[in-house]
């Protein structure tokens, strides 16, 4: 049976970590939202591994504690109220993966969504505290007005890393209408 292989942003952006994340791995959630990348992080670092979640709101806390407790991942995960640029104050150790799905919680207030100078700020310690071979994967939704100044401020500062130390890489659906989401991926070099 075939199987459409250019699926969505999310998708493709799953398949980037789940190539990656072994058992074992420290990685973060830097976004939880409704909690469906932190169980799948969970899943994939093992008994192990560890998993930094960040959001700013109670709701997405509280969504995404309820999906661990439902799969039984709670042990793995430490699940953090706070902003994301505040990476440095609670993760202390060297990562391997850190995932940012950028934008505001499906099903919640638009109003609350990332802003460009947290998240720049959040990709600076993220990448300070990566692991050499680690990788940074960012989800961008670009189609609101918050989004689109993230999407050129992320694109400048990605554009400046030094390529001896980093490889970036971006994912474009280049001929679908409405500003689909787009990804960015770092790897910092050996
Ligand atoms: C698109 S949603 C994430 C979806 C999530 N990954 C999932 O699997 O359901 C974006 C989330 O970022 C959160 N957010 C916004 N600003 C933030 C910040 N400065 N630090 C951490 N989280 C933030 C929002 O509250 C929202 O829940």
């Amino acid at each position: 049976m075939s199987r459409k292989y250019f699926t969505k942003a999310t998708d493709i952006a799953k398949r980037i970590v789940e190539e990656r994340v072994k058992e074992g791995d420290i990685v973060i959630d830097a976004t939880i939202g409704n909690g469906y990348d932190t169980v799948f992080l969970a899943k994939l670092v093992g008994k192990t591994g560890k998993v930094y979640g960040f959001d700013i709101q109670s709701k997405a806390i509280e969504n995404t504690k309820a999906k661990l407790i439902e799969s039984t991942l709670t042990e793995r995960v430490i699940l953090i109220k706070d902003s994301h640029e505040n990476i440095d104050r609670y993760v202390k150790e060297k990562i391997d993966l850190v995932i940012f799905n950028l934008g505001y919680l499906p099903g919640g207030d638009h109003e609350i969504t990332t802003k460009p100078n947290s998240t720049i700020k959040a990709l600076k310690k993220s990448l300070d505290i990566l692991k050499e071979n680690g990788i940074i994967v960012l989800v961008i939704y670009h189609g609101h007005e918050m989004g689109k100044i993230e999407k050129n401020i992320i694109e400048q500062y990605v554009r400046e890393l030094n390529q001896k130390k980093y490889t970036v890489i971006k994912f474009e659906f280049i001929n679908q209408i409405n500003n689909p989401p787009l990804i960015i991926a770092i790897e910092k070099n050996l």
